[in-house]
C-alpha cells in the first residue's frame, strides 16, 4: 500500500506493496445528491469526472480557521476560490470523520459525523454548498477495510465471545500460547494479529493495532458500510476515494503467507501477501458499493496498488460496472526523469484499456518536488512533471501544494516524528510527516496557515514558494499550472483525444500527440538539463503541417508558431503546441 515510503518500481509487486457508465438518476436522488446531479456526458461521451481535475486536501494540512495549528473544514471553505481560480473541479478530502487520529482519520470511530477538530456537520453542509455554487464537487474518504478500536462496533465485539458484532471482526485462536494464528504481518510493522486477554483470541489488523479490520464476509458489515456511503450521497457528496481495497479480503484459511529474502524498515521479514492481499472477493463488494453509487451518478476512485496491467483492469470491473477511476501510481515508482521509463509506463497504463487516473503525489509518498528535483532546476522540473501527467488522456489528481512546489519536509529527529510509523520505523522510515506539512499561502509567520502552532513544522522554502507570491510572479510553477489547467479544459483533443507517442528512442524528449479527430495537440518535454533539438514527421500520422501553433510553453518564447523540424527545446522545458486544427488527421 501507498503508506510506505520505499521507493516502487512501476507496477508495483504485491508482495513489497501494501506496506504498502452511470445509470440516469431518480428525480428524488437528483435532488438530493445536488452537485452529483449532472450525468451529462460531453461530445466524446465522457462523464463529469473525465473531463474534472481532482485535489486532494489533507485537510490538517489546508487551512485552519481557528488557529488551534489544525487545518478544518471552514478554513477549506475560504479556500474555495481559490481552487476555482487553479481550476479544481472536485476535491477529495482525507477522512474528516471522528477519530481518535492514531492514523490521523484513517482510524474512523463514527463514519456519519465530523471529527470536532474539524468542524460540525452543518460545517460540512456549508462547506458543500459553497462549493456546489462554485461547481466544486465532493469527494470523501471511505475507509473500509478497518474502523477504530473506538468504533462502537468494535468495543461491543471484543466485550465478549458472543457479542453482537463478534463477527464484524475477524477473531481467531492463537496457534498455541503467546503464538498469533498464523504469519501475516501487519503492514505498519509486527505481527498483523493482537491478542485481546478478555476474550483470549486474537484480532486481524493489515495496519495498526488501534484499526481492526473489518469481516466483510458478513453480509451486516456490507450493508452497514454500504449505507454509510448512501448517507453521504444524499448529503450532496458526489463520490468517494476508497482506501486500501486490496486488503479487503483474507484467506478464511488463514494460510501462512510466503516469506522473502530480507528484512524490511521495521525489520521484519520480507513477505509476499499471497493471502490477504487483493483476493478476488473484493470484486463482488465493489460491485455492489457502484450499484448505490450509481443511483446517484457517483464516482468511486480507488486507491487500488496493482502489480500488473491485468490486476488494474479488473478494478474497472467485468463490464465497467466495479469502479470508474482505479488509481494508476506508476509515476510514484519512477523518480527520476527517464523518458524511456515514463514512455514504457504510460503504455502500460493506456493497455490497461480503461480510463486511465494518473497520480503523482499524495499523502503517503515523498512529494515529487523532491523525488524528481536535482536540487538546482526543482522549480523547473516541477514544470516538467506538471506539462507531463496533466497533458496525458485520463483524470489526473492532484495534491495541495505540489501546484506551488511544495517540499518534503522530513523529521530531523525521531522525536519530532508525528506519524507512528516513522516512530516504529525511525531512521530507515521516517514516517509521513514530510509530506504533510501545512499549505503555504503567503510569507508571513506559518505561512498564512495558522496564528496558532503548526501541528507540524513549515520549511523555510515557503517564504518564496506561496500562493500569493507565485500569483504575482507570471513565471511561477503556480502560474504555469493555472494556465495549463485551463488549457486542459477547453482544448478538446487535450480532454478527449487518443495518447499517440513520438520519437519513442528519444532519451531526453519525451512527446507525444494527444489526438481527438481533426484536432491534434503536440506535447514535447525536454527531460534533461542540456537543451535538445528535435524534430518531429508528423505526415504519417496524417498531419502535413510544418509548424506547430504554440499554446503553452515554459520556454520565454513569443506566442506563435514553431517548426515542427528542428524545434529546440530549452534545459528542462515543456512545449504544448496545436498541429492540426481544421486538418483531416487519419486515425
Ligand atoms: C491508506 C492511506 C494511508 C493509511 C492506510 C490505512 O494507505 O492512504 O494513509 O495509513 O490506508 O488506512
Ligand atoms: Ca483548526
Amino acid at each position: 500500500m501507498s503508506y510506505r515510503k520505499t521507493r516502487q518500481p512501476f507496477l508495483v509487486p504485491l508482495a513489497l506493496v501494501w506496506l504498502c457508465v452511470c445509470a440516469p438518476m431518480s428525480a428524488q436522488s437528483a435532488s438530493n445528491s445536488g452537485q452529483a446531479a449532472s450525468g451529462a456526458v460531453d461530445a466524446a461521451g465522457h462523464q463529469w469526472w473525465q473531463n474534472a481535475v481532482f485535489y486532494e486536501i489533507y485537510p490538517r494540512s489546508f487551512a485552519d480557521s481557528n488557529n488551534d495549528g489544525i487545518g478544518d473544514l471552514p478554513g477549506i471553505t475560504s479556500k474555495l476560490d481559490y481552487l476555482r481560480q487553479l481550476g479544481v473541479d472536485a476535491i477529495w478530502i482525507t477522512p474528516c470523520f471522528p477519530s481518535p487520529q492514531v492514523d490521523f482519520g484513517y482510524d474512523v470511530s463514527d463514519y456519519e459525523n465530523i471529527d470536532p477538530t474539524y468542524g460540525t456537520l452543518a460545517d460540512f453542509a456549508r462547506m458543500q454548498s459553497t462549493a456546489r455554487s462554485k461547481d466544486i464537487r465532493i469527494i470523501l474518504d471511505f475507509v473500509m477495510n478497518h474502523t477504530s478500536d473506538q468504533h462502537p462496533w468494535f468495543i461491543d465485539s471484543r466485550s465478549s465471545r458472543t457479542s453482537q458484532h463478534r463477527d464484524w471482526y475477524i477473531w481467531r485462536d492463537g496457534r498455541g500460547p503467546g503464538q498469533p494464528p498464523n504469519n501475516w504481518e501487519s503492514g505498519f510493522g509486527g505481527s498483523a494479529w493482537q491478542f485481546d486477554p478478555r476474550t483470549s483470541q486474537y484480532y486481524y489488523h493489515f495496519f495498526y493495532p488501534q484499526q481492526p479490520d473489518l469481516n466483510w464476509r458478513n453480509p451486516a458489515v456490507k450493508d452497514a458500510m454500504f449505507g454509510v456511503t448512501r448517507w453521504w450521497y444524499e448529503r450532496g457528496v458526489a463520490g468517494f476515494r476508497l482506501d486500501a481495497v486490496g486488503a479487503l479480503f483474507e484467506d478464511p484459511n488463514l494460510h501462512d503467507n510466503p516469506v522473502l529474502p530480507g528484512k524490511n524498515a521495521f525489520g521484519d521479514p520480507n513477505m509476499k501477501n499471497k493471502y490477504n492481499e487483493n483476493l478476488p472477493e473484493v470484486h463482488g463488494v465493489l460491485q455492489g458499493l457502484r450499484q448505490v453509487a450509481d443511483k446517484y451518478n457517483a464516482v468511486l476512485i480507488g486507491e487500488t496498488w496493482t502489480g500488473t496491467v491485468e490486476q488494474l483492469r479488473e478494478f474497472y470491473g467485468p463490464h465497467g460496472n466495479e469502479l470508474q477511476m482505479p488509481m494508476n501510481f506508476f509515476l510514484m515508482g519512477i523518480n527520476k526523469l527517464s523518458p524511456p521509463e515514463i514512455r514504457k509506463g504510460i503504455a502500460e497504463a493506456e493497455a490497461v484499456g480503461g480510463w486511465p487516473v494518473y497520480v503523482l503525489n499524495n499523502h503517503d509518498r515523498p512529494r515529487s518536488y523532491d523525488r524528481y528535483g536535482d536540487g538546482v532546476h526543482n522549480d523547473a522540473i516541477a514544470k516538467v512533471m506538471a506539462g507531463l501527467y496533466l497533458t496525458l488522456r485520463g483524470t489526473p489528481i492532484m495534491y495541495y501544494g505540489e501546484e506551488i512546489g511544495m517540499q518534503n519536509n522530513d523529521p530531523k529527529s525521531r522525536a519530532e516524528v508525528k506519524d507512528p510509523i516513522g516512530k516504529t520505523g525511525w531512521p530507515k522510515e521516517k514516517g509521513r510527516d514530510g509530506e504533510r506539512t501545512p499549505m503555504q499561502w503567503d510569507d508571513s509567520p506559518n505561512a498564512g496557515f495558522t496564528k496558532g502552532t503548526p501541528w507540524l513544522p513549515i520549511p523555510a522554502s515557503y517564504k518564496t514558494h506561496n500562493v500569493a507570491s507565485e500569483q504575482k510572479d507570471p513565471n511561477s510553477i503556480l502560474v504555469f499550472y493555472e494556465r495549463l489547467l485551463a488549457l486542459r479544459h477547453t482544448n478538446g483533443a487535450l480532454l478527449d483525444g487518443d495518447y499517440v507517442p513520438l520519437n519513442e528512442n528519444d532519451p531526453h524528449v519525451i512527446s507525444y500527440l494527444r489526438r481527438y479527430k481533426d484536432d491534434a495537440v503536440l506535447v514535447a518535454i525536454n527531460m534533461s538539463a542540456a537543451p535538445q533539438k528535435v524534430s518531429f514527421s508528423l505526415a504519417a500520422k496524417g498531419i502535413s503541417s510544418p509548424t506547430s501553433k504554440t499554446l503553452l510553453t515554459t520556454m520565454n518564447d513569443k506566442p506563435g508558431e514553431a517548426k515542427l523540424s528542428g524545434m529546440t527545446l530549452a534545459p528542462f522545458s515543456v512545449y504544448i503546441g496545436e498541429v492540426a486544427a481544421g486538418q483531416s488527421v487519419a486515425k
